[in-house]
């Protein structure tokens, strides 16, 4: 993690992956069980998103691997004002959902989650932070647990704004599990929603942003 981003002025004003493709919704036909991803964490077209300014308040940070939980960031994106930021990983997770399946029980099994390779930038200016991520295994998905694990003490007394997609099963005790990885945070009340219903959630989205 490099110390010095606050005096670094371009790391203030980033915008690695354009507006305008964030506003595109992706496609696509397949959800939950069984469900591809690009072989690359939704980044094999575009660049991760990074979506850094000087003034906003508020950030977005996300981890998506077959892109549904990126199209509700997306719709977010539609209704308020806040930087973005995409977690990646140093080993994308295999395009091929059962490969992805094997691996993830074997990260649970030996409680190793995957490196976070994103730069993490000074987040002192934000005061609220919608996490937005995926459930995995009836908790919290593991790229989430090992940024949390990592660099959760930036988020201390901030915020946090829990935000989901699931398989039909729920977010499960991933809200437990954010309130123990982030203690001096205050944690929100969440939205999750099954992946199949994302693309057209944008007024379930837009409400709970706005009943807080
Ligand atoms: C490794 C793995 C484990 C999953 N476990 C669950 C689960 O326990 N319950 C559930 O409802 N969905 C589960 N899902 C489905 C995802 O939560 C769901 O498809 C989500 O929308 C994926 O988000 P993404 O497209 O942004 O990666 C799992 C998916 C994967 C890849």
């Amino acid at each position: 993690m490099s110390n010095d981003n606050s005096n670094n002025e371009e790391s203030r004003s980033e915008q690695s992956a354009q507006s305008s493709s964030m506003s595109k919704i992706v496609g696509t036909n397949q959800y939950g069980r069984g469900a591809k991803s690009d072989g690359q964490d939704t980044n094999s077209n575009e660049a991760p998103t990074r979506i850094l300014t000087e003034d906003a308040d508020a950030i977005v940070i996300y981890f998506s691997r077959s892109g549904n939980t990126e199209n509700l960031v997306r719709m977010i994106q539609g209704q308020i004002n806040a930087d973005i930021l995409e977690l990646t990983i140093s080993h994308p997770y295999p395009e091929d959902y059962d490969e992805t399946i094997a691996r993830a029980n074997q990260e649970r099994e030996n409680q190793e989650f995957p490196e976070i390779n994103t730069e993490i930038p000074d987040l002192s200016q934000y005061e609220r932070v919608y996490l937005v991520y995926q459930t995995w295994a009836m908790s919290l998905s593991h790229p989430i647990i090992s940024f949390l694990e990592n660099y959760g003490e930036l988020l201390d007394g901030k915020i946090i704004y829990p935000f989901s997609s699931n398989a039909g099963y729920g977010e499960g005790d991933s809200l437990e599990r954010i309130q123990e990885l982030l203690p001096n945070s205050s944690i929100e009340q969440s939205f999750s929603i099954e992946d199949k219903d994302v693309i057209s959630s944008q007024e379930e989205v837009a409400d709970w942003l706005t009943n807080d």
